[in-house]
């Protein structure tokens, strides 16, 4: 037995010395190394000696078995490195161009007004997209026989609450998380809520059922007018220019009193006139106001010690107008040829 021994590590050793490529090691390993191979058939063929021959040729015989398998591994590697070698590699070559993601013209808008209003103390908040009614439209003080509700059809979910109530929709606006934030985090607050929002729209190039909007609100004592135009001052400056002028006209929105309409001087004519803002020199960006009492005490926060402003840009249309884009349809298309652009 032990002559075999002898005999198969001496033909392993004349063969490894033949191997000078894969194809060979690879023949190498079949004879003697694989499954079926001479060591294998070997280890199996002691099982005929009785237990003492066993005992000590079963030692010798896996010696063997490391030796071989490790002057295979050493060969293996050598051989690697003479290959790497071969293939001549210049390293002064230049190297290849990775292609690199591209961010989503909304998400460019959304990070710009993150940054600035991390800046100003506020905290950046997420809120749900499949809504219930109560948050998106009642506690806002839109009740259910409110006009406002007809402005902003949505996706209604046909499956109940833990409730057992039908009151799930697609949110509309970002403005329930006005409540959430306040019933969470009480007063005082400064948070913004950028989201993903749904309207039932008959879609063309103004408008799209799948939507972006950021919200603002600030919770305090003695919270004022002042202080939102200030804030929608500072944003306009930062996303079109310091010599972006804010004007304010009222509006209704039924969670604020007063609402209106912020709107910002032009940045392409500087407030000339020209296509962009239609000729009028003003480009109507955001919705804002002060809270209203009843949208306070819906957040648990009592109206007669504090009191808040909100506000919500559509961040299609502040990236429409920022990349001059002409169909909103273009943000959620998938399309290679516009996201590239960015
Ligand atoms: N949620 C409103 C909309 O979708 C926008 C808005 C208006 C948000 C006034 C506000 C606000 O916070 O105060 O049209």
């Amino acid at each position: 037995m032990k002559d075999k021994l002898d005999q198969l590590r001496q033909e392993f050793l004349q063969d490894l010395q033949q191997v000078h490529n894969q194809t060979t090691l690879h023949e190498l390993e079949l004879k003697f190394l694989s499954r079926k191979g001479a060591l294998s058939k070997m280890l199996h063929s002691l099982k005929e000696l009785d237990l003492s021959a066993r005992q000590q040729f079963g030692k010798l015989a896996n010696n063997l078995k490391i030796e071989l398998q490790n002057k295979f591994t050493e060969k293996e590697a050598t051989l690697n490195i003479n290959q790497t070698h071969s293939q001549n590699i210049d390293p002064t070559l230049p190297g290849f161009n990775f292609p690199q993601g591209h961010f989503n013209p909304i998400t460019l808008m959304q990070n710009k007004l993150e940054d600035l209003f991390t800046s100003l103390g506020f905290m950046v908040l997420d809120g749900p997209e499949l809504e219930s009614e109560y948050f998106n439209f009642t506690a806002l003080n839109i009740p259910a026989s409110h006009p406002a509700r007809d402005m902003q059809d949505t996706f209604y979910i046909d499956y109940p609450n833990e409730h057992q109530e039908y009151d799930l929709l697609m949110r509309t606006q970002t403005s329930p998380m006005q409540i959430r934030a306040m019933q969470k985090y009480g007063a005082p607050l400064r948070a913004i809520i950028p989201g993903r929002c749904f309207r039932n729209e008959a879609t063309d190039s103004r408008h799209e059922h799948t939507f972006y909007q950021l919200e603002g609100i600030v919770i305090d004592k003695k919270i004022n007018f002042a202080h939102l135009k200030s804030f929608l001052e500072i944003v306009g400056q930062e996303m079109f220019g310091a010599k972006t002028k804010l004007r304010m006209r009222p509006k209704f929105f039924p969670f604020v009193e007063p609402g209106n309409n912020g709107e910002y001087t032009c940045f392409l004519c500087q407030g000339k006139g020209c296509r962009v803002c239609k000729y009028t020199g003003w480009l109507e960006i955001v919705g804002a106001g002060l809270v209203h009492p009843r949208v306070l005490e819906a957040g648990g926060i009592d109206p007669k010690i504090y009191s808040g402003l909100a506000f919500g840009f559509g961040l299609n249309r502040l990236a429409m107008l920022k990349y001059n884009i002409d169909d909103v349809r273009l943000f959620n298309s998938g399309d290679l040829r516009f996201l590239e652009q960015f």
